[in-house]
């Protein structure tokens, strides 16, 4: 140390000025250039830095009102600064006895089937990352994202946050996991084109034709763009809603209100069957544009269960608003859907909906208010049992399925996840760093604190049993379309 101060002092002190100031200079500009680096490439929950994915295009975001300096400084604050703290979320004693899960949980098995034998390889997952917009890793209850394409709107944001209340509801009990994810709205993986090598691909909805895996959407969490609150918030108001008018006194007609310009062929097949004598209907259009202007006065949920029926169109693939049309308490007619989701699969007809023909639309509709009208109670019933149903499947059990779904994965995987290279760890405080004022109160409404008690108790795999059940359920479609 003296000897260093001595050298030090023999160099005249002028000429080190000029070096310090120099010195800082370059670090400073090396500062900015790395900063500035870190802007423009850091891919990010909001979509900085991603293209929309090719398979579905979509406006690309743009984040021209931002400055470069904001930008920057926003990137390196959420991405970079937000998740150094730990997480205080511990394994909690679980002292609650476990439910048994809905039985359509039982389709976890079925979903994964593909790879029970084969198991799921990291080389496989590469495979799979072709038609993925992100890729979620977790390790020891950490979660990492790394992103390849922009999602629309805010769906990423939600997603990636329902998976951290998943941690936070079960600490210390999700597996280290390495999934694909595609936040987009169709299936892509058809079991004719993928057979010989079936890509585990995780996303909203799939079809018996498709292999990829259905798992809970953003909206759960909220839809913010839609002002749509979390599920446990709009479930509950949507019920209270339903209880202003008795059976007797609700609309004897079939009842549908939503966005017909979303390349739907049924929706727009719909539109002729607006008329309440002729086919016992009422479609309204629902201008989201015109909404947005009006502060949402006219699309409050609650305030429409004020008829025996509710009609359900798929749109330009399944559409959120299934859950709520099921929470109604009215007789849902669902419309042959292509698409199912995760919960979708453990309804049944005639018990806790009316299925409607997707070919003969307008007489199908018919066909159901009629019978609705001269068998009142049945009706009655058939609302309030698929409304139970809804009810059970509260936030709780969503995040059952995922934790049952994520753990039956993980079992499948031949390879121990680690962190991708490029992968940003997100945690609650960059999500809410990223978030605008209304997504984060959406965030913040549902976040999920520890269970008390553990998950449902999975049923086990049987695929007998759910063989039986689409059987039985397309022989009452087979006898109900003969019905008109
Ligand atoms: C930029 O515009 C978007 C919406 O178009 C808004 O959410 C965001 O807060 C704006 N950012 C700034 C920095 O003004
Ligand atoms: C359906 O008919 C009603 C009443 O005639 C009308 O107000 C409404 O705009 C129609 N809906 C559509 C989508 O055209
Ligand atoms: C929806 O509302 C906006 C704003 O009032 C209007 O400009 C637009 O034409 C409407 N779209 C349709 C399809 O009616
Ligand atoms: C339903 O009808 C279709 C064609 O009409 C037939 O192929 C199918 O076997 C029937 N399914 C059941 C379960 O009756």
């Amino acid at each position: 140390m003296a000897l260093f101060s001595r050298k030090i002092a023999r160099i005249p002190s002028p000429v080190l000025r000029v070096f310090g100031v120099l010195f800082i200079f370059a670090l400073t500009f090396l500062l900015l250039l790395e900063v500035d680096n870190l802007a423009s490439q850091t891919k990010t929950i909001i979509g900085h830095n991603l293209e929309p994915t090719p398979w579905h295009a979509f406006p690309a975001k743009n984040f021209e009102n931002e400055t470069k300096i904001g930008r920057a400084s926003m990137i390196v604050r959420c991405s970079y600064l937000s998740c150094r703290t730990k997480s205080k979320d511990r394994q909690t004693m679980l002292t609650g006895e476990s439910e048994k899960c809905p039985d359509f949980y039982g389709w976890i098995h079925q979903d994964l089937e593909p790879w029970s034998n084969t198991r799921i390889s990291q080389a496989l997952l590469m495979e799979a990352k072709k038609f993925a917009s992100l890729h979620i890793v977790i390790i020891g209850g950490k979660l990492y994202v790394e992103y390849y394409y922009s999602c629309v709107q805010s769906r990423a944001l939600f997603t990636v946050w329902g998976l951290l209340q998943l941690l936070r509801r079960y600490p210390g009990m999700v597996p280290d996991v390495d999934l694909m994810f595609d936040c987009m709205d169709r299936p892509i993986i058809h079991r004719n084109i993928h057979s010989a090598m079936p890509l585990p691909i995780f996303r909203y909805c799939t079809t018996p034709d498709h292999f990829d895996i259905p798992f809970p959407d953003w909206s759960f969490w909220g839809w913010a763009e839609l002002r749509l609150g979390p599920w446990q918030d709009e479930f509950q108001s949507i019920k209270q809603g339903s209880q202003a008018m008795s059976w007797e006194k609700k609309f004897p007609y079939a009842y549908w209100k939503g966005n017909p310009d979303v390349g739907s062929p049924v929706r727009e097949e719909l539109l002729f069957c607006n008329d309440t004598n002729k086919w016992g209907a009422q479609i309204l259009h629902q201008n989201w544009t015109q909404e947005i202007l009006d502060g949402f006065k006219n699309s409050k949920l609650s305030s429409q269960c004020n008829h025996r029926y509710k009609i359900y169109a798929e749109g330009y693939a399944w559409s959120v608003s299934l859950k709520y049309i099921l929470s109604c308490g009215c007789v849902p007619l669902i419309i042959k859907p292509q698409y199912e989701d995760f919960f979708s699969r453990g309804l049944f007809p005639l018990e806790n909906y009316w299925p409607i023909s997707s070919t003969n639309i307008c007489p199908s509709i018919k066909t159901a208010v009629e019978w609705g009208n001269s068998h009142p109670s049945e009706a009655e019933a058939i609302g309030k049992a698929v409304q139970d149903f809804m009810e059970r499947l509260n936030i709780d059990r969503i995040y059952d399925y995922m934790y049952h779904l994520i753990t039956e994965y993980a079992k499948l995987q031949d390879f121990k996840p680690v962190r991708p290279s490029t992968a940003l760890e997100e945690c609650v405080g960059s999500l809410l760093c990223y978030a605008d004022e209304n997504q984060r109160e959406y965030l913040e409404r549902s976040a999920a604190s520890p269970s008390p008690s553990p998950p449902c108790k999975l049923p086990p795999s049987n695929a007998e049993m759910i063989k039986k059940r689409i059987e039985a359920k397309n022989e009452i479609l087979n006898k109900t379309q003969l019905l008109i």
